[in-house]
């Protein structure tokens, strides 16, 4: 079963906490990369620690959620390797493991209500990489 690293700030912890719960209803493996409480924090210290995790290899895949998403997907995408998709609705998840090989889902607690992000999340995971002809392109996105 697939590895999955989750992470979140106080802004996404609450939708952190229900797809956890999702995932492991369904037997997946997940990890929890905090953050642990609704206090203030920062998205970058969980969003990098899930990307890292996942670039490393510790991890297939990793999950992170921030208020909109926005936060965690910026601070994911500096890490090499990783290529992060902020998602808020299903049919861009399917497309982004289709043609990008995402191994990173970001959603936004404030934008995406649970239900909707339980569909997104079960899409993405889901959803094969197609290869062929998107190969080359994301070869290109690691490339100085
Ligand atoms: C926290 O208030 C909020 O800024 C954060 O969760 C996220 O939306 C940042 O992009």
């Amino acid at each position: 079963m697939t590895k999955i690293a989750i992470g979140s700030d106080h802004g996404g912890f609450n939708l952190k906490g229900k797809i956890i719960k999702y995932l492991e209803e369904k037997g997946y493996e997940v990890k929890d990369y905090g953050t642990y409480s609704t206090d203030s924090c920062d998205y970058p210290v969980y969003a990098k620690a899930v990307a890292k995790s996942v670039a490393n290899g510790e991890n297939e895949k990793g999950i992170i959620v921030c208020g909109s998403g926005i936060g965690v997907s910026i601070a994911a995408n500096k890490v090499k390797g990783v290529r992060a998709a902020l998602c808020h609705e299903s049919h861009s998840a399917m497309l982004s493991r289709l043609h990008n090989n995402a191994n990173v889902l970001c959603l936004g607690e404030r934008i995406t209500g649970e239900s909707l992000a339980l569909d997104i999340v079960d899409v993405w995971l889901k959803s094969e990489y197609e290869g062929g002809r998107h190969q080359r392109r994301i070869d290109m996105l690691d490339e100085d």
